[in-house]
């Protein structure tokens, strides 16, 4: 069922504590949220902010970054909602695929599929969140996920 007093919109600039407070106490790393090359959607509930999600873009891919629910409002759907806000901008920017990042939770609910690390570390090597890991020498914990596109469905 869609709620009606559910919004996702897309963020700006001026929305950046918005994302970051969402984002932090869903317990997501916040660092280059916002930064340039990137599309950002905040979800509100009666007017609050419950939910935000986020896409880095590269040349033909995404990483899709800070898929976040507040936990009072997890479990109804949002989630979804916001992960395929993402979906059909990727779709209609032409990315071959989102990739992203989790330490937790079957994605394959959202029709993703495990990859090697290797394989976005080479598809999106500038994305803001990859650069932040490069920059701390760090690698990723977790597991990475990729779902293709359909690239022909977005070109109507
Ligand atoms: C992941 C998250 C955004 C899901 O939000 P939600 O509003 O509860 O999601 P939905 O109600 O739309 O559920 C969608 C599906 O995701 C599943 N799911 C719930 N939490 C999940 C998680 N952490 N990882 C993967 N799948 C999850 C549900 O079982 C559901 O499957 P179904 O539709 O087949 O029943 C939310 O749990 C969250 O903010 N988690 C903490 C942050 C996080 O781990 N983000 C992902 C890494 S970027």
């Amino acid at each position: 069922m869609t709620d009606p007093n559910i919004q996702i919109r897309l963020a700006g600039p001026q929305d950046k504590e918005i994302v970051t407070r969402v984002m932090q106490e869903a317990g997501l790393e916040t660092e280059a949220a916002l930064a340039e090359g990137t599309t950002y959607w905040i979800a509100t509930r009666g007017g609050q902010p419950v939910g935000a999600i986020g896409l880095e873009h590269g040349d033909g891919a995404s990483l899709l970054r800070g898929a976040a629910v507040l936990p009072s409002a997890r479990g109804s759907g949002l989630g979804r909602r916001l992960v395929m806000s993402a979906v059909q901008y990727a779709q209609g920017r032409g990315d071959r695929a989102i990739y992203m990042f989790s330490k937790g939770g079957d994605w394959s609910n959202f029709g993703f599929q495990q990859v090697p690390l290797a394989v976005v570390m080479g598809e999106l090597p500038d994305a803001p969140q990859i650069r932040a890991y490069r920059a701390r020498s760090e690698r990723p914990g977790g597991t990475t996920w990729m779902r293709p596109l359909d690239r022909a469905a977005s070109k109507a």
